[in-house]
């Protein structure tokens, strides 16, 4: 498998809109051990999905550098998986066919990419669906598809961009307890964003705080509450509070770019 070290330094990314710079990320350094899950919090806009398509290769033209397992990221690669808020299946191909697609580089046999897909459908539980069209799932089906391509290649890194965002409070929390199993079981770095402090902290070895105008790292949380865990433990109801009032805090901020120079 895969390194899983990340290491960010010194990142800025600038973005052109209507003619005015607009700074999307300033200075961000961060340090994910391999192994380690790290979630990502912070008001929308303030930069976390640019800096997770940054990790991904998705992103170029900005200052510093992101290296993973010491090599400088230049571009998308299957060692890095990638699940975002919609699962993106291609609505013509099976289940297994999707899932294929996250080997489409990898230079494996027939026989060998058979047995890595039903693997991995057996990893997300969808044993039973191999030859389904994603017509036929659920939106928590589909986002278990989704994480099987993602993972399928055995990437060294997970990138999940509000992957739970779009699916009730049930699915969702069933979800969180599958990706807490996974990455267990994969030995994976995860780094996943979301909106819900309560799952950042369930997931998260550490909550990176992002504040907006620029986009920036404001606090990072160490959580070190034993695994597996429960979302009732009162640790974890601390911490979330006080991730929610670090959240607070920043929102009461003036925005930067408004204070005249
Ligand atoms: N391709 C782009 N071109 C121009 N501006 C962009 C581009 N991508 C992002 N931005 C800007 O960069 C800033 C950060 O966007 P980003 O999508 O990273 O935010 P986010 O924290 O993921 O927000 P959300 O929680 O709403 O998903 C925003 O102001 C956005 O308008
Ligand atoms: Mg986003």
């Amino acid at each position: 498998m895969a390194s899983g070290q990340i290491d960010i330094r010194g990142v800025s990314k600038t973005f052109q809109v209507d003619g005015r710079p607009l700074v999307a990320l300033e200075r961000v350094d961060l340090d994910i051990s391999a192994g380690a899950f790290i979630t990502i919090v912070g008001a929308s806009g303030c930069g976390k999905s640019t800096l997770l398509r940054m990790i991904a290769g998705l992103e170029r033209n900005h200052r510093g550098e992101i290296r993973h397992g010491g090599q400088v990221i230049a571009g998308p690669s299957l060692e890095r998986g990638l699940v975002f808020q919609e699962p993106r299946l291609f609505p013509w191909l099976t289940v297994a066919q999707n899932v294929a697609l996250g080997l489409e580089n990898a230079k494996v046999s027939g026989e060998t990419r058979r047995r890595l897909v039903a693997e991995h459908l057996a990893l997300v539980g969808l044993t039973g669906f191999a030859q389904a069209y994603p017509r036929q799932l659920s939106g928590g089906m589909a986002q278990r598809a989704a994480i099987a391509r993602a993972l399928v290649n055995r990437p060294g890194i997970l990138l999940l961009d509000e992957p739970f965002g779009a699916l009730d409070a049930m699915t969702r929390a069933h979800l969180q307890g599958e990706l807490q199993r996974i990455w267990a079981h994969e030995g994976i770095t995860a780094v996943l964003v979301t909106h819900d402090v309560d799952e950042a902290v369930l997931l998260g070895d550490q909550v990176v705080v992002m504040a907006p105008r620029p986009g920036r790292i404001a606090e990072i949380f160490p959580i070190d509450a034993p695994r597996p865990r429960d979302r009732k433990d009162e640790d974890l109801i601390r911490l979330r509070n006080a991730v929610l009032e670090a959240l607070d805090a920043i929102k009461d901020e003036a925005p930067r770019s408004a204070v005249p120079h």
